[in-house]
C-alpha cells in the first residue's frame, strides 16, 4: 500500500483540513508503516502559484504548513514530508499527462468553475490545468490510497481517468505504467461547513475569519467563534434524522462527534432536547482540549526555519528516488528519447 496526499501551503490549517484530511493522514501513517507500506505527504506549493500570490509569503507559508503538519502528528521518520517544488518530477509528469487529459474533463471541474468565477479569460492557465498536476502528484508514486476531504473527490476521479487513458493508449495490457488510486474520505467529517453559512464549506478563502476555526486560534477566539456560529432556535433532536434540513446544527454536531471520536447518534443521545446555549460551550471546550496541544507544538516548531527546511529537504530526497521509476516509464511509454 502506498498513501499520498497534499495540502496547499497557506500558513494555517483550519478545522476542515484537520478533520477532513490530516487526522486520516496521521492515522494512516501508523497503519501503513506497520504493514510495511509508505506514506507521502506534501505541501502543494506548485499548486499555490495558480492564484495571485506573494513570493515571500509563499516561502514563509510553506515552512509554516510543514510545522503545522508535524504539530498534528506527522512523524517524519515514518512518513515522507516534502514540498513539491523540491521534486521536479511532479512538474515533468504533469507535462507528459497534459497530452492525455482532455479539455472537456478539465472544463467540468467544479473547483475550476468556482475559482475562475465569471472571469475565465483572466484566470491563469495553471488554474485550469491544476487537476493534471494533481493527477501527476498521485500517479508519480504508484499511490494506492489518497486521504482527502470530499471536495477533492472529483480531482481524484480525473486522476483515475488520466491513468486509465494513458495505460490504454500507451501501454501493453499486462504492463500498465500507472496504478489507479482510491480516495479515502472520512464518513463524519468529509465536508466541514462554514460557521457562518451551513451551505458553504469551511475554507481558507472565505473573507470572514469568523467562518472558520484556525489551528492558531487561542481558546478565547475559539469560544467566540463557536458562540457566534449560526444556528437555529430549535433544541437538538434525539436521532440523526432530526438534523435533516438543519445544515448548521448538523455541522456543529458533526464537528463535536468527530473531535470526540463518537458517532452523531451518540452525541445526540447526550444532548437531545438541549438548546445551543448548552451545546455550544461544550463544543468550544472540546475544541480547545483537542486543538490546544497542537497549537502549542505548532507555535514552538514554526520558529525553527532551519529545522523545517532540513525536514523538507530530507523528505524531497526520498521522494525523488521513489518518483524516478514511474517518471522514466512514462517518458519511455510516450516514445521520448532522453
Ligand atoms: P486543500 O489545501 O484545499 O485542502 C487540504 C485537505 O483538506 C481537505 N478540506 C476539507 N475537508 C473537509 N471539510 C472542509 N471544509 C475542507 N476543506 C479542505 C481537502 O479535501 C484536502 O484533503 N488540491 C488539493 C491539494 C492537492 C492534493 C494533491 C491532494 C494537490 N495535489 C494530490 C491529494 C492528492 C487542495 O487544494 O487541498
Amino acid at each position: 500500500m502506498r498513501v499520498l496526499s497534499g495540502i496547499q501551503p497557506t500558513g494555517n490549517l483550519h478545522l476542515g483540513n484537520y478533520l477532513g484530511a490530516i487526522r486520516n493522514w496521521v492515522r494512516m501513517q501508523e497503519e501503513i508503516s506497520a504493514q510495511g507500506g509508505q506514506c507521502l505527504y506534501f505541501l502543494a506549493d506548485l499548486h499555490a502559484i495558480s492564484m495571485p500570490h506573494d513570493p515571500a509569503q509563499l516561502t514563509a507559508n510553506t515552512r509554516a504548513m510543514a510545522a503545522a503538519l508535524v504539530a498534528c502528528g506527522i512523524d517524519t521518520d515514518r512518513s515522507i514530508l516534502f514540498n513539491q517544488a523540491r521534486v521536479p518530477a511532479h512538474a515533468e509528469l504533469q507535462w507528459l499527462l497534459n497530452g492525455t487529459a482532455r479539455m472537456g474533463w478539465l472544463n467540468r471541474m467544479t473547483q475550476w468553475k468556482d475559482k475562475a468565477g465569471k472571469n475565465r479569460e483572466g484566470a491563469s492557465a495553471a488554474l485550469f490545468t491544476y487537476p493534471v498536476l494533481q493527477a501527476a502528484d498521485v500517479l508519480l508514486y504508484q499511490t494506492t490510497h489518497v486521504p482527502v476531504g470530499e471536495d477533492q473527490k472529483q480531482h481524484l476521479e480525473l486522476a483515475r481517468d488520466v491513468a486509465q487513458k494513458f495505460n490504454n493508449d500507451y501501454c501493453a495490457p499486462d504492463a500498465p505504467v500507472f496504478t489507479l488510486p482510491e480516495p479515502i474520505i472520512p464518513k463524519e467529517a468529509a465536508r466541514i461547513m462554514s460557521l457562518r453559512d451551513g451551505s458553504a464549506k469551511m475554507s481558507k478563502s472565505d473573507p470572514s475569519d469568523m467562518s472558520r476555526i484556525n489551528l492558531t486560534d487561542d481558546a478565547d477566539l475559539m469560544n467566540q467563534k463557536v458562540k457566534k456560529a449560526r444556528t437555529d432556535p430549535e433544541p437538538l433532536p434525539s436521532e440523526p434524522e432530526g438534523l435533516e434540513g438543519r445544515a448548521e446544527a448538523r455541522n456543529l454536531v458533526g464537528i463535536y462527534a468527530t473531535l470526540a471520536n463518537q458517532s452523531v447518534a451518540d452525541v445526540l443521545r447526550d444532548f437531545a432536547g438541549q438548546g445551543f446555549g448548552q451545546f455550544k460551550p461544550a463544543l468550544a471546550e472540546l475544541m480547545v482540549e483537542k486543538l490546544g496541544p497542537i497549537n502549542q507544538r505548532f507555535t514552538a516548531l514554526r520558529e525553527d526555519s532551519a529545522a523545517l527546511d532540513a525536514i523538507l529537504a530530507k523528505g524531497a530526497e526520498r521522494a525523488r528516488e521513489l518518483a524516478t521509476p514511474t517518471l522514466d516509464a512514462s517518458y519511455a511509454a510516450l516514445g521520448l528519447c532522453r
